[in-house]
């Protein structure tokens, strides 16, 4: 008799997952984005963007719903590492038409030493502006942005506030096939320093941890509204998210409001005008 055999195990659904998938169907909802800035700006400015410049586009799928919208629409995507964009032209724009493709620009670079054609509308999402954490830097940015808009232009920025920011804390959400895990691992409670993470976990009990990290300064939402006025923004509106009064459920619809009374935690667009 030999020894007992190892019971004969294939790779791990973890091994197996693709980081940049997995975050699209997790964290992103590209078609609502683009909804929501689509009837913004028209409401703003009573016309129809065409150009759109999404900053720390990532795999660029906004960029790709944007060009999917409508014939004439344009994108330029702006993404500093190479592996992202890659995946990105692979697997995004490469199902896309020759014409549609056409009007997507991939541009490896950083988003602050960019130099863009003017657009109607910019994107800057999932909080990544936050990675700028000196004011200075965050107001060198904003007056780049604020000088590759056109004069009716709109700049749409993600941000989320409340008291839940300024801690560490997990939040776990079932999507198909997997589970997602935000967690906030580290809070420096003086410099506003936070460090978050993605990990992504498997029916079959495999783990993906820190599949995507995070150091951010936390930025307020009326700190933000000063430096994009230092930055030459005459209006600045928060779009927060609604909740359901019964269920106290997130819905996918957002107001222009000044009102969070007491907040642990809330969502929104910060979407300023030239
Ligand atoms: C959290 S992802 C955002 C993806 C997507 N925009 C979204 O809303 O989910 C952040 C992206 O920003 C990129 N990034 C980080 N710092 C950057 C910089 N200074 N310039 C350009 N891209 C940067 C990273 O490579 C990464 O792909």
């Amino acid at each position: 008799m030999g020894s007992p055999k190892k019971k004969a195990t294939g790779p791990t659904m973890a091994e197996q997952a693709d980081r940049h998938a997995l975050y699209q169907a997790s964290v992103q909802n590209s078609e609502f984005e683009i909804d929501f800035m689509d009837t913004t700006f028209e409401e703003l400015t009573g016309r129809k963007a065409v150009s759109m410049r999404e900053d720390f586009c990532g795999t660029a799928i906004s960029s790709v719903e944007w060009v999917k919208r409508r014939r004439g629409n344009t994108a330029i995507s702006v993404d500093n590492d190479p592996e992202v964009l890659d995946w990105g032209r692979q697997h995004n724009l490469q199902p896309l038409s020759n014409d549609q493709r056409k009007r997507i620009s991939l541009i490896e670079a950083d988003v602050r030493d960019v130099k863009t054609d003017k657009v109607d509308m910019i994107q800057a999402y999932n909080f990544s502006y936050w990675f700028f954490q000196e004011r200075k830097m965050l107001l060198e940015y904003f007056k780049s942005l604020r000088e590759s808009l056109v004069d009716d232009g709109v700049l749409f920025l993600d941000i989320f506030g409340g008291s839940e920011c300024y801690q560490t804390q997990k939040e776990k959400r079932k999507v198909d096939g997997f589970k997602y895990i935000w967690d906030q691992y580290e809070f420096n409670a003086i410099t506003y320093e936070l460090k978050c993470a993605i990990h992504f976990h498997f029916p079959d009990k495999s783990k993906m941890k820190n599949a995507f990290t995070y150091t951010w300064r936390v930025w307020g939402a009326r700190e933000l509204r000063e430096i994009l006025q230092d930055a030459g923004f005459s209006e600045t509106i928060i779009y927060r998210q609604e909740f359901d009064d019964e269920t106290d459920e997130a819905l996918d619809e957002y107001v222009a409001t000044e009102d969070a009374e007491d907040f642990a935690c809330w969502l929104g667009y910060l979407v300023a005008r030239p």
